[in-house]
């Protein structure tokens, strides 16, 4: 069944039932203080770091499930319930919770008292902002007793969850205003200048602070003692838990209806400003925040300016189809998840809990792809941050932590494909912007300053890199793992609970990987065209002549006869091979090495997209591989310790799905590719929620394929690579409107059924609306293009950089 409804117009998600096939989220937040927020106002927030920084207490994988949030519980008269359904799971006489653009608002009603909550996180402020509304719809007047609760975090959300010996006796908390400012102060006195706060804009009947006091030891957050007995005990916390609770008495008169705000924030104090008084914080930035949001009037400027920036950046590239299913993923949600995963890597959502991951290397260099449309000078940020990681060698360090920038020790490096999505990543930010001026900057190597050489020299060793660590058939050796993680070729693993991914027990130098050669392929015409156009010939022909000479080699080495192998394990044995017993074919080198267009010209693109076809395709996507491994070998590692058709083992790992759809674009295949689109497009599944169980308007990682008993079920939506490929996959891809180093390149590669659609695409400082025309049903190929009214030669739309709008029409044929 369906859970809800897109309203296009709104761009928002349009939840009709509370209680979803699992918790259905969005993002707060646009640059350092983000909030997760359920459609029924579970999840928490933090200040840049979702481990360190971590505002309130969230706990993970509990019972009920999506324990924890920003609760408001209504007294009306006798009755008690809490208008976001949960926690109380109140029968409520209506209820939606919109997911919009970086604000969720929930609207509910009870025996004639509506109720409702926008939450956000302003541009530029440290805090979220829920705005409350309620609204007397009956004939009779209302006394109602409001009371709010949220539940602090002590900070660090690993240590939070563990050392209770030690936290037990730490809580602090200050209030002023009668209660109606609480500010959690944990840790202040000591080594910390922030604080957090949790505020409301009116006069309060009372407060509390200590979690005992107003739940009840026995009690869950669905029975609060407080609410229940209706008058709150001005606790003040020592130890234990820490909360914020506000207790509002109103009025309302048939008709009459009354707004709140409330202020859940992070401030922070110079070292030498951190006390007013002895014992008393500082809270100067804090009460600055709640004065700025202190009216409703003014949380409304707030969001309003939050929808023009969305307005703004969803103006970058918008798409109108016949396919409405389609044209918003493409043009709105796709394109919101880009934003959410470039902000928060692999680090905080349902199924990420926060603390255990910092950002990758390859996947930030990805999630890339994704985003630099939306805001290049992040994105130009980001690479540089990045590259300073890498080792002098080339290699890389695998993630690195968001607060220091540094690379992270625990992790290591030893990830052979890392070094090439740097050069994925500069050339899409390159070829967005025509910035060739990043080259020449000074970036460290292994973060010391000392080593800094030329962003265009990390390119160089990334390269590099890859051209000398070959093993015995002159391919790749793959190192603990290439892009998949799982395949740990040089890992040995018997021990439980050891790291696939950090343990490499068996350095056999020997294990070799068919996808970091396609990776190296695929990269390879971006390079030296770098190199080329920045005057460095002699290092072009280098390159060159060792992209086609890995070519030969997946041709001779890669090559199994119906498609091409995966990899050579530690003792030289194929995988992804006929020969094999389990795991004959995968996705991912198929996928890529056609991406590198790779077997074009002989016939081998097309054999291996058809095994693909024949041997992966499901009704929910492609699998990894097949057929599944049924049990665990030692010398591969995690890929063969999933139960079949989870994750790596024969899953629907949706982020390489895209892969095969833009190789398709390259055999012309329109439909085909359009078909692999749309069969893990969530949108195409959101009358299907009750099996597909996660939000209809972003990707999952995983749809469980077809060897595992919930065939078609997904798993860890939002941050997965995922969304950065499928736009990719979509925009340059199947609509086609491609940025290249000359320009806007228009190469459409859609189903011979689709008509037209148009695209209007802000590129270099210029707007090109773009109307393609296919009535000829074609599934590839421009028969004429004009650029305002004048035939253009070629498809290549020049970066005009005039600020102003163009118009492009395009004939296929
Ligand atoms: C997962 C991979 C992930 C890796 C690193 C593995 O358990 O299956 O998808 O990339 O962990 O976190
Ligand atoms: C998720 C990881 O974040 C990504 O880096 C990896 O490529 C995939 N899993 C596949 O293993």
């Amino acid at each position: 069944m369906q859970y809800g409804y897109f309203d296009d117009d709104a761009r928002e998600y349009v939840i009709t039932h509370p209680d979803t096939p699992y918790p259905w989220i969005n993002y707060l937040g646009s640059e350092d203080f983000y909030g997760l927020f359920s459609n029924t106002s579970g999840g928490y927030c933090f200040y840049r770091d979702a481990r360190l920084l971590r505002l309130i207490r969230y706990r993970y994988n509990n019972v009920p499930t999506d324990s924890g949030g920003r609760y408001f519980y209504i007294r009306d008269g006798g009755d008690i319930w809490t208008p976001s359904w949960m926690p109380m799971k109140s029968a409520l006489d209506r209820y939606e919770c919109r997911h919009g653009m970086g604000y969720s608002r929930i609207s509910s009603a009870r025996n004639g008292l509506a109720f409702s909550q926008t939450s956000f996180v302003p541009l530029k402020d440290n805090c979220e902002i829920h705005k409350i509304v309620l609204a007397n719809e009956s004939k009779a007047d209302k006394d109602l007793d409001v009371f709010s609760f949220i539940e602090f975090c002590l900070w660090n959300a690993n240590d939070d969850m563990t050392n209770f010996q030690r936290n037990f006796s730490i809580g602090e908390v200050e209030v002023e205003a009668g209660g109606a400012r609480i500010y959690h102060k944990t840790e202040y006195r000591e080594r910390r200048n922030h604080y957090a706060l949790w505020a409301v804009n009116v006069p309060v009947a009372g407060f509390d602070t200590d979690r005992q006091t107003f739940l009840g030891l026995y009690n869950g957050f669905d029975h609060p003692e407080t609410v229940f007995a209706g008058k709150a005990n001005n606790s003040v916390a020592s130890g234990w838990a820490p909360i914020g609770s506000h207790h509002i008495k109103a009025h309302l008169a048939p008709g009459e209806s009354k707004a709140l705000v409330f202020v859940l924030g992070y401030s922070e104090n110079p070292d030498d400003q951190k006390w007013a008084s002895p014992g008393v914080i500082n809270k100067t930035p804090a009460n600055a925040l709640l004065e700025k949001y202190g009216s409703p009037e003014a949380a409304d400027k707030a969001l309003a300016a939050l929808k023009d920036y969305w307005d703004l950046l969803l103006g970058r590239f918008s798409v109108e189809a016949e396919d409405k299913r389609m044209a918003r993923m493409a043009g709105v949600w796709n394109q919101y998840q880009c934003m959410v995963t470039f902000n928060m890597s692999r680090s905080a959502s349902y199924f990420e809990s926060g603390i255990g991951r910092g950002m990758g290397f390859r996947d930030s260099n990805q999630d890339l792809l994704g985003f630099v449309h939306l805001v290049p000078e992040r994105a130009r940020a980001r690479i540089l941050d990045i590259a300073a990681t890498q080792f002098p060698d080339g290699s890389a360090y695998h993630q690195y932590q968001p607060l220091t920038k540094r690379g992270n020790n625990e992790v290591g490096s030893g990830f052979n494909d890392d070094p090439l999505w740097l050069i994925c990543g500069v050339a899409a930010y390159i070829k967005e912007t025509g910035d060739f001026g990043i080259l020449d900057v000074k970036v460290p190597f292994d973060n010391k300053e000392e080593l800094a050489d030329s962003l265009f020299v990390h390119l160089k060793r990334s390269f590099d890199y890859t051209v000398t660590h070959t093993g015995p058939h002159g391919l790749p050796l793959i190192g603990r793992a290439d892009w998949n993680d799982c395949l740990n070729l040089n890992c040995f693993s018997k021990t439980p609970g050891e790291s696939f991914q950090t343990t490499a027990n068996f350095e056999s130098g020997v294990a070799e990987s068919v996808l970091i050669a396609a990776i190296f392929v695929f990269n390879g015409p971006d390079y030296i065209e770098i190199c080329r156009r920045t005057g460095r010939e002699e290092e072009a022909a280098y390159a060159a002549k060792a992209v086609a000479s890995m070519t030969e080699t997946i041709k001779t080495h890669g090559w199994d006869g119906n498609w091409f192998l995966r990899a050579y394990d530690a003792y030289g044995h194929k995988i992804g091979s006929h020969e094999c017993e389990d795991g004959q074919i995968y996705i991912e080198s198929n996928g890529f090495a056609v991406m590198a267009e790779i077997g074009l010209d002989d016939g081998r693109a097309l054999k291996a997209l058809d095994s693909v076809k024949d041997r992966l395709d499901t009704k929910y996507g492609i699998v990894l591989q097949q057929p599944a491994y049924k049990e665990y070998h030692l010398e591969l590692g995690e890929v063969s310790s999933y139960p079949p058709g989870y994750k790596e083992n024969a899953g629907i790992f949706c982020h390489n799905n895209p892969w095969v759809t833009i190789a398709e674009t390259k055999l012309g295949r329109g439909t085909r590719a359009f078909e692999t689109y749309t069969k893990i497009c969530p949108a195409y599944r959101e009358d299907d929620s009750d099996l597909r169980r996660l939000e209809p308007y972003v990707y999952a990682q995983m749809v469980a394929g077809k060897d595992a008993p919930r065939f078609g079920e997904a798993k860890n939506s939002w941050l997965t690579g995922t969304a950065a490929w499928t736009f990719v996959s979509i925009s340059q891809y199947i609509l086609g409107v491609r940025p290249v180093f000359d320009g806007l390149l228009i190469d459409p590669c859609i189903p011979s059924s689709m008509k037209g659609f148009s695209v209007i695409r802000h590129f270099q400082n210029a707007v090109y609306r773009i109307a393609v025309d296919n009535s000829a049903g074609v599934e590839k190929g421009v028969k004429s293009v004009t650029l305002d009214g004048k035939p253009l030669s070629g498809t290549v739309l020049p970066a005009l950089s005039d600020g102003r709008t163009h118009e492009v029409n395009v004939v296929m044929g």
